[in-house]
């Protein structure tokens, strides 16, 4: 059995990813491909913890949560049972609702983004995904689709300066990482099929390349 693709959707929070994830899911099973819906921050303990941290919008340090998103991934990655690794060997395809990117632009605002990248792409056990997918809406669409929404917003959901920062921040980090990753800017301001078709071409071509 050939080894499966880890294809990550990226965007900031309110940029439709949900919707896109369900999408994409269906559609690969369409084309017959087993599918493996994953996300980050996940529900294994750490996962609960920066969870809590977001909700609550505890105070911690940015160092600090770099830490626990690398510790929560390490484990998604390694879990024995629901590991990515092990979900890959096994032929699926894995889709993940955000990976270490989300921690370079989010995390690297405000510690050294150098350390939070290196920890994270140095790391042996952290898979390289595939495929990237960045879904690219104004900030400023994000942010109303947050407060429609919901009744307390998360820790990076309540300013939409520091939304169009996070923003900025993930185009300069796709910049950099250049052609070492594959990485694509998709813009998510159109309607969601439309968006979805762009998305899926993408996917396609993943598939095909084997
Ligand atoms: P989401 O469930 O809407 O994707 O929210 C997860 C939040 O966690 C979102 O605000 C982005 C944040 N996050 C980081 O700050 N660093 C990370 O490494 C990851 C995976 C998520």
């Amino acid at each position: 059995m050939s080894r499966g693709k880890f294809i990550v959707i990226e965007g900031l929070d309110g940029c439709g990813k949900s919707t896109q994830l369900r999408l994409i899911k269906e559609g690969l099973e369409q084309y017959g491909k087993r599918v493996y819906l994953t996300a980050e921050p996940t529900s294994y303990e750490t996962g609960k913890y920066i969870r809590r941290i977001l909700s609550e919008s505890l105070i911690k340090d940015m160092y600090l949560q770099a830490a626990l998103f690398l510790a929560d991934r390490l484990e998604h990655i390694t879990h024995p049972e629901f590991g990515i690794e092990k979900y890959l060997n096994d032929g699926y395809m894995v889709v993940c609702d955000r990976y270490y990117y989300s921690s370079f632009a989010y995390q690297g605002t405000a510690s050294d983004i150098d350390w939070v990248m290196r920890t994270n792409l140095e790391c042996e056990r952290v898979l390289k995904p595939d495929l990237c997918i960045f879904l690219d809406v104004n900030p400023d669409t994000c942010k109303s689709r947050i407060d429609e929404v919901r009744d307390k917003p998360e820790l990076y959901e309540k300013d939409v300066e520091k939304m169009h920062q996070i923003r900025n921040n993930f185009l300069r980090v796709f910049d950099r990482l250049g052609d070492s990753h594959n990485i694509y800017i998709i813009d998510a301001n159109a309607g969601v099929e439309e968006v979805y078709a762009k998305v899926f071409e993408k996917i396609k071509m993943i598939i095909q390349k084997g």
